[in-house]
């Protein structure tokens, strides 16, 4: 989580700072800051909220109102001329949007952090876990925090160590030998042209230009202005001015400069005719879905395709374990569901946290595959390197070819092109994780039992069309839902392949309008979730019927169990196919979706959950895009 961006160069310091903090700003938006080197100065300014309030606070420094009002305080409005002077010459500075994790959103907690001298200013993604202990230390030697943060003793610790030595990248060595934890880090030094950098189980890229060096914990954010990018290793460290990188291991023998040249991305993503990126996203799935099978699937007939990169035979691999966090663990969930099915391999899912640092039976024969959209959850990559520590092959599912988790499993990974998702509550790259998880199943069942599954592929194929004419009815859904708002509870229950889908729902509904919701096998409703049913609880079944005897059951038994929450007088919604005309009487609400097979409806059946939270978010005035608390890259444990 927080997002960090540096710049020395040419250009005004200040405007490609603030760029690259939006581009950042899914890292997570609580607060914000900027520092600049002004001559011999370090100038800051930071805040509490969204990045857009820390513009608005720089612009003000300028507005002759703020000087009017403070013509009683001449410091003041002498401070607000200086700041606005360094921010508008300087062209060396470091920038900070801040997660939450040590101290609340506030200004003084914001980054960038300073030693008492305001020597040096930093700026730091990532945690710091003995900064208690660090911090006592520190005060027993009469340094007084300022912060509630873990990063203020690095600030300190790297002035002091300053103090003993010659150069700046031994003092930040000794820093780093003293630290326990992941960090990247930008700092700026009083007096000198430069930015040193050391990183640690965090991202940090350095875009290299001509006359001028970007840094930033994404490489998207450098590759809007350069398509030279060098990544920093873990424990590197870096000096860089505007025409040279000077980088270190921490041994401090000079490390060789390996730059990659990735494709130039200029592109500014546009919400197009959309109110916000969530519903663009939503409404992108159809070719999202239509691409994937045109690479995967184009002929029925023929094997699948799409994973020829792979170094698994998958005939030699006798368990699968899905390590995942939040939309990815539940995509991973009907990953077993569809392996178990058709390839006949037993299959486990593990939340990725409590996978990450547990002794992990495992070994040559077993494949640990990690799901993650953005590939740099930490707690995915904490579960998918214990497993491979352990001796097990691991794969990943991922949105993004240039991530760590990318690397981690590297060539084993299958890149879902769902392009990239803006609004933090995931939609897209979530129904793309489910479709790359039934080409998986099917491409495992090929390769293990040479099983026949053109009929499924087939019926595959006609998932973007269904999903459009999901999409079209939106303005219904939005009638529908509305309805709901007031609520402060609901369930969400089903069974079988949907029993995901259920808890997917009530996921989206939490995260986006902070109702609390939670998802349950139907089954399980009766074995104490019931106890909290009454009016005002509505429960949302997902009710699709199969084919089969068998799958037929699993409807029957949905339906029972809904009729069981209505006898407790909760609101009864379903989700059902249109031709089922069983329903009503039943259900208060029936959410209608196009005719589907049980086995492929969970795509289906997502989407007009994934509307049930916009309308309601909307309809409470709720931050869509992104939501409070949240980030869309959670980079820490
Ligand atoms: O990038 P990842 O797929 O690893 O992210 C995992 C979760 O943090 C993510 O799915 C989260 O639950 C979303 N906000 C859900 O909408």
């Amino acid at each position: 989580m927080c997002g960090i961006v540096a710049y020395i160069g040419k250009n005004k310091a200040k405007d490609l700072l603030l760029d690259g903090l939006k581009s950042l700003e899914y890292r997570g938006y609580d607060s914000a800051g900027i520092a600049v080197l002004d001559d011999s100065k370090i100038e800051l300014i930071k805040s509490a909220g969204k990045i857009a309030k820390l513009e608005q606070k720089i612009a003000e420094l300028r507005s002759p109102a703020l000087v009017a009002d403070s013509a009683s305080s001449e410091f003041n409005s002498m401070l607000a001329e200086r700041l606005s002077k360094a921010f508008e010459t300087s062209s060396c500075g470091i920038g900070h949007t801040r997660w939450a994790t040590h101290g609340i959103a506030s200004d003084g907690n914001a980054h960038p952090h300073q030693d008492l001298e305001a020597d040096i200013a930093l700026v730091h993604n990532g945690i710091i876990k003995n900064y208690l202990s660090l911090k006592h230390e520190l005060e027993q030697d009469g340094i007084e925090f300022r912060t509630e943060t873990d990063t203020e003793v690095i600030a300190h610790l790297f002035s002091r160590a300053r103090q003993q030595t010659e150069s700046d990248l031994d003092a930040l060595r000794q820093v780093m030998a003293k630290v326990e934890g992941s960090y990247a880090l930008a700092i700026l030094v009083k007096d000198q042209q430069k930015i040193i950098l050391a990183k640690n189980q965090s991202p940090l890229v350095i875009g290299i230009g001509d006359g001028e060096h970007f840094v930033a914990s994404d490489s998207s954010t450098v590759l809007q202005y350069t398509n030279k990018v060098l990544k920093l290793k873990d424990l590197q460290v870096a000096e860089v001015t505007a025409g040279q990188v000077k980088l270190e291991d921490i041994n401090g023998n000079e490390s060789k400069i390996e730059v990659c040249h990735s494709v130039q991305n200029n592109s500014i993503l546009e919400k197009g005719p959309y109110k916000h990126f969530l519903v663009k996203e939503i409404n992108e799935q159809p070719a999202v879905t239509s691409l994937m099978l045109d690479q995967c699937l184009a002929n029925p007939a023929k094997p699948i395709s799409g994973f020829e990169q792979l170094d698994i035979d998958f005939s030699q691999i006798n368990r699968i374990v899905f390590v995942a966090c939040g939309s990815a663990y539940h995509a991973a969930l009907i990953g077993k569901y569809l392996i178990e099915l058709w390839a006949k391999v037993p299959v486990e899912v593990a939340i990725a946290s409590e996978y990450a640092s547990k002794q992990v039976l495992v070994g040559e024969s077993d494949l640990v595959l990690g799901i993650s959209q953005s590939g740099e959850t930490a707690d995915t990559l904490a579960a998918v390197t214990n497993a491979k520590q352990a001796g097990a092959k691991v794969m990943a599912i991922t949105n993004k070819s240039d991530s760590a988790i990318y690397d981690l499993v590297s060539p084993n990974a299958y890149v879902t092109p769902a392009g990239i998702e803006v609004s933090v509550a995931s939609t897209k790259a979530f129904t793309s994780q489910v479709l790359s998880l039934y080409f998986l199943a099917i491409k495992i069942a090929e390769d293990r039992l040479n099983a026949d599954l053109t009929e499924v592929k087939q019926a595959l194929r006609s998932l973007p069309l269904v999903i459009d004419q999901v999409i079209e009815r939106a303005e219904q859904y939005q009638n529908q839902f509305l309805k709901y708002s007031n609520y402060r509870d609901f369930l969400f229950l089903s069974r079988g392949v949907n029993y995901p889908i259920a808890l997917e729902g009530a996921l989206k509904l939490k995260e986006l309008s902070y109702i609390h919701a939670t998802g349950y096998p139907s089954g399980e409703m009766k074995h104490g979730p019931i106890a909290i049913l009454d009016q005002n609880v509505p429960v949302l079944s997902i009710a699709i019927d199969g084919p089969t005897k068998f799958e037929h059951g699993i409807y029957e038994r949905s339906l029972s169990n809904a009729e069981e929450a209505r006898a407790r007088k909760s609101p009864s919604l379903v989700i059902a196919c249109d031709d089922n005309n069983d329903l009503d009487g039943v259900f208060d609400e029936i959410i209608r979706i196009p005719n589907i097979d049980q086995l492929l409806s969970p795509i289906i059946a997502t989407i007009p959950l994934q509307f049930l939270a916009y309308y309601i978010a909307e309809d409470l005035g709720k931050d869509v895009d992104q939501p409070r608390n949240l980030a869309k890259s959670v980079t820490v444990e």
